[in-house]
């Protein structure tokens, strides 16, 4: 296999190829990430674009959102799915109002402690809204790295640590270039390497695929939910 790092393919094709989605923006806001990585969470994005939109003309700063009752909130959540997720991002707005000035903290960490931020959030919002180094790890660049890397068609059920010390291997130094590689392996993963019929012809890495070059075996592991 080789050992030569994907970094620059990957780029190059995120480039090329990544969606224009708001979020990704320069315009985009610590706050507007957050808010999108949290409805990304369980809603496809086509999904997620309208009530993303309404809900920052609405709410464009945390303290907006905290202003207003929490059911406010789960009635602009709309038809996402999972509506606690909205009684947690107001309940992390208020936090973020009342002890964080306003200003969405840019500390993993204490993005860690707010309410419905867990190791991805944090991870997530850290890399693309304040260009720091963190291994941010979804379905997407799960599976991307589960067949680059380990050969396997799918990542194992519940992630590892294994899984993480991958993906920080492969992260690269400077801090701007590993947000950048971050979002791109995730765009990889939802255009090209997607979890039902790859478009490996399409894929920038294809030679350096640990599945591809073992033949694509089809997963052996137990039952996958999706
Ligand atoms: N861009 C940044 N985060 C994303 C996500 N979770 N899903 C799709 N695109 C994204």
């Amino acid at each position: 296999m080789s050992t030569e790092m994907p970094t620059e393919p990957v780029l190059q094709w995120y480039a090329e190829n990544a969606r224009d989605l708001p979020w990704r923006e320069p315009a985009a806001t610590p706050w507007s990430i957050l808010v999108s990585e949290l409805m990304l969470q369980q809603t496809p994005v086509v999904r997620v674009l309208p009530v993303w939109r309404e809900w920052m003309d609405r709410w464009p700063t945390p303290a907006a959102l905290a202003a207003e009752p929490s059911g406010e909130a789960v009635r602009a959540w709309g038809r996402l799915g999972y509506p606690r997720r909205a009684l947690r991002l107001h309940a992390c707005a208020v936090a973020i109002t009342e002890l964080h000035g306003g200003e969405v903290p840019d500390d993993h960490a204490v993005l860690l402690s707010l309410p419905g931020v867990g190791a991805y959030t944090a991870a997530a919002v850290a890399s693309f809204a304040f260009g720091q180094r963190h291994a941010v790890l979804d379905t997407n660049v799960r599976r991307v790295l589960a067949r680059l890397k380990s050969g396997v068609e799918h990542p194992p059920q519940t992630q590892t640590r294994a899984e993480v010390k991958l993906a920080e291997s492969l992260l690269p130094e400077e801090p701007a270039t590993a947000a950048l590689w971050a979002v791109a392996v995730m765009e990889l993963g939802a255009l090209v390497c997607t979890a039902r019929s790859p478009r490996c012809a399409d894929c920038p890495v294809l030679e350096r695929c640990a599945w591809y070059l073992n033949g694509k075996p089809p997963y052996d592991g137990p039952p996958r939910r999706g």
